[in-house]
């Protein structure tokens, strides 16, 4: 069995683009003598509520300890509903089982992977504590008709961003609108710090609630502490996490912020070759994109015909081609019915069993060159002439 970081390169599903500035600074970074959480964080705080037009953001270690400490900060608790999408990266509603909640899941519009407001209500009782949506491959959902439904049954919104950091709707960047809006800086995310987490907020008071729970429930740009005697302050009211961002995640960070034009534009340009050269196939069919959302093309899924057939014909050509998620609800960790047997599908959501069958990515990424990306075409091209 190949590891996946031993995986050949080929061309890669995916890839990882870091600024050659990113080192220089990081070096400074490691010679200052400070490289825990400091000036930095907040630099990279600064530029992003800047860049994305957010009123307050908070730096954390990881996409997850975003969802986490959202979780957290709403008060989501053991045996409170959430309504959520099913499909994505687990981290999504593992996150919510680590709070004790129950993960309700939602079906998905075949056309584009993302829960509904309609989808959502069907699943919505006086137990939901919040709803929790992803802008699945950084295409943005409907997020007017969503923010709508969840004031009109007053619960927060939350948006999982993991995949969509620079995507617009309707000419806003995303993490304007959620109660709470969650990124990653994961590796292969479009801007990336190896790890790395951003929470946004439009409201004061949980910016600073969340700047407690990230660290040991103390804000630390607040804190006034003696310092020659004890460096915490003298009560600590709010159980916080160890999840900071240190000094040099946030340099990088910085670095990959200032420079997120170049990968954007590339991502942007392989992603219309494929909408114009792939459009009318017979076998492989693109996601809908809309008239009124940018997206960042995170990842580029497409609906396949023979799904296995197709991977296997890419990879002998030494293109990887790979299924992103799973439906959720087939973990039994999410498993759950009332009789307390396993349900581990759910059969309401027929346009994710649709979905979980046929859905693949091609690769999308900023080492792809023309003839990189002419040979993929050609290929997928082969393909559908194959049937
Ligand atoms: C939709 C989604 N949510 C959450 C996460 C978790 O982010 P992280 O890996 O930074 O913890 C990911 C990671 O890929 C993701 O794709």
């Amino acid at each position: 069995m190949v590891k996946d970081y031993e995986m050949p390169n080929d061309i890669r599903s995916w890839g990882v683009y870091v600024p050659e500035e990113a080192i220089e600074r990081v070096a400074e970074v490691l010679k200052s003598g400070w490289i825990n959480t400091g000036k930095h964080e907040k630099e990279l705080r600064d530029l992003f509520r800047k860049k994305f037009l957010v009123a307050h953001c908070v730096a954390v270690n990881n996409g997850t300890a975003a969802l986490r400490a959202s979780y957290q900060m709403l008060g989501i608790g053991h045996g409170d509903e959430v309504v959520t999408t099913p499909y994505t990266f687990i981290a999504t509603n593992t996150s919510l089982l680590e709070q004790g909640a129950i993960p309700v899941f939602a079906d998905i519009r075949y056309g584009d992977l993302n829960v509904t407001a309609e989808t959502i209500e069907e699943k919505l009782t006086s137990k939901t504590k919040a709803i929790v949506i992803v802008h699945y491959a950084g295409n943005p959902v409907d997020l007017d008709e969503i923010r709508a439904l969840a004031d009109s049954y007053n619960v927060p919104l939350i948006e999982d961003s993991a995949h969509a950091m620079g995507s617009k709707y309707k000419d806003s960047y995303i993490g304007q609108t959620g109660d709470l809006v969650t990124f990653s800086l994961q590796a292969v995310k479009i801007v990336t710090s190896g790890d790395g987490g951003i929470i946004a907020t439009g409201r004061e008071d949980y910016y600073e609630r969340l700047q407690e729970i990230s660290w040991y429930g103390i804000n630390r740009d607040k804190k006034q502490t003696n310092l020659f005697l004890d460096s915490l302050p003298d009560d600590i009211s709010v159980l916080g996490y160890k999840y900071n961002m240190n000094d040099i995640t946030a340099t990088i960070a910085i670095s990959a912020l200032d420079h997120f034009d170049i990968p954007l534009q590339k991502r942007k340009s392989i992603a219309e070759t494929y909408r114009r050269e792939l459009k009318d196939l017979k076998t492989i069919k693109l996601l809908e994109y809309y008239r009124d959302r940018t997206p960042n093309y995170q990842i580029f899924p497409i609906h396949v015909e023979g799904r296995e057939r197709f991977a296997r014909y890419m990879w002998d050509k030494k293109i990887q081609v790979g299924v992103n998620n799973r439906r959720n609800d087939k973990y039994s960790i999410f498993g759950r019915s009332k009789s307390g047997r396993m349900t581990p599908v759910l059969r309401d959501l027929p346009n994710l069993r649709l979905a979980d069958e046929d859905t693949i990515l091609l690769p999308i990424h900023f080492d792809i060159d023309n003839d990189t990306l002419d040979y993929i075409v050609d290929s997928v091209i082969q393909y559908d002439k194959l049937k």
